[in-house]
């Protein structure tokens, strides 16, 4: 079964290549733009009739047509018309203006009779003029990367002509990796080629690819002058900072800050409460209004009932209270009122419950 299998599939694969190689197919590139010309024969003086036909697979157009009887050529189709002209005498078509879509292969009948020689026509655009990417090499500062992008064939040169071999680059190209020469005149270039065309990049020269020492000084003074800006840039910074807090302006963009202004604003709210509670418990009079006015208020009132409870001073007895009082203010009490007020209320509060 598979032994027949894979026999069948040599001896087809065998066909089709004797069958490719007694087809006489000539390559024939062109230039999308420019033109090309194809199939110059010795032809017959007898000849009455010549079509060129254009096969892309299953489809067939007819590109160019002569007839001796109405001694007419033609190229009916939109894609040949205009610009495909036909040599009578040799048989040789020249298309103009080519586009990718006249890529194909071409067959020419003679006499109505299709000839064995066909050309495959393939159409390229022509390659741009490639632009040398330089990259510095970290390790080594005597050395950079030249990198140019192309996927089809490129030619690296130096100035000496020599070639160089290049290593692929990722996703397309190829880079070569140069070395100080010494001479700022050596230079290096690199060129796209195809089937139809080539361009050469501009040379990249050794002076450009590798700073001299005085360049290099320059450089860190342009950079210690940049540091001398941001020096004064933070001063500036730390002034406006300064001004900003007289103004107790408490607006920050950056996250540090703004972590601070939580906490104060933080405090500002709960520095009321906290004076309140400290007010509610040790200041007799401050209690007794609040006590008095809040009290059955639902939410306050069972706050304060809280803040009272945990020490349950209603059920202290009352000289437990005013020792209290009296240690709380450091000195002995001023009115008695305030703890007379409290012990009536607590005596209040009793009989209500
Ligand atoms: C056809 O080709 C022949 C031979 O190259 C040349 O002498 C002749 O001028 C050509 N005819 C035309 C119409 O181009
Ligand atoms: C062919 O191209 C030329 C210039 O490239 C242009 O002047 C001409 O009109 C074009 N012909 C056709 C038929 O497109
Ligand atoms: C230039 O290229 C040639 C050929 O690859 C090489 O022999 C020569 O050393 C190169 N010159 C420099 C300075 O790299
Ligand atoms: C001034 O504040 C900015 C942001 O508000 C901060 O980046 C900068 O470090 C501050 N400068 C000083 C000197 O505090």
């Amino acid at each position: 079964m598979y032994p027949l299998k894979y026999s069948t599939t040599v001896i087809c694969a065998l066909f089709i290549t004797i069958g490719a190689a007694s087809v006489e197919e000539e390559k024939v590139y062109g230039e999308v733009g420019r033109s090309v010309s194809f199939g110059a024969t010795r032809i017959d003086p007898l000849v009455s009739s010549i079509i060129w036909k254009q096969r892309n697979g299953a489809s067939v157009v007819k590109a160019i047509e002569w007839d001796e009887v109405d001694d007419g050529v033609s190229a009916p189709n939109l894609r040949f018309r205009d610009i495909t002209t036909l040599n009578e005498t040799t048989g040789e078509i020249t298309i103009t203006n080519l586009t990718v879509e006249h890529s194909g292969l071409y067959t020419i009948d003679i006499n109505s009779k299709e000839q064995e020689q066909k050309f495959m026509l393939e159409v390229l655009p022509p390659v741009p003029k490639p632009v040398i990417k330089i990259e510095k090499n970290e390790v080594n500062p005597d050395a950079v990367y030249l990198i140019c992008e192309y996927s089809e064939t490129i030619i690296w040169k130096n100035s000496t002509g020599g070639t160089l071999q290049g290593s692929p680059h990722y996703p397309n190209g190829e880079l070569i990796t140069v070395e100080k020469q010494g001479n700022p005149d050596f230079f290096y270039t690199c060129t796209l080629e195809n089937a139809v065309s080539e361009r050469t990049s501009d040379p990249v020269y050794e002076r450009d690819l590798f700073e001299d020492k005085d360049e290099d000084k320059q450089l860190e003074e342009g950079e210690a002058k940049q540091n001398d800006e941001d020096k004064q840039l933070e001063e500036g910074e730390a002034k406006q900072n300064d001004t900003q807090l007289e103004k107790g302006a408490a607006k920050r963009n950056d996250g540090g800050s703004l972590w601070i202004v939580s906490v104060k604003i933080l405090i500002l709210i709960l520095a009321p409460i906290i004076v309140f509670v400290i007010m509610y418990k040790f200041w007799p009079t401050f209690h007794k209004i609040v006590h008095d006015n809040f009290k059955d208020t639902p939410c306050i009132g069972a706050i304060l009932k809280r803040l009272d409870g945990k020490n349950k001073d209603y059920s202290l007895p009352p000289h437990l209270v005013i020792t209290a009082e009296t240690n709380m203010n450091g000195d002995t009490q001023p009115d008695g009122e305030p703890n007379v007020q409290h012990l009536k209320e607590d005596g209040e509060d009793e009989t209500e419950k």
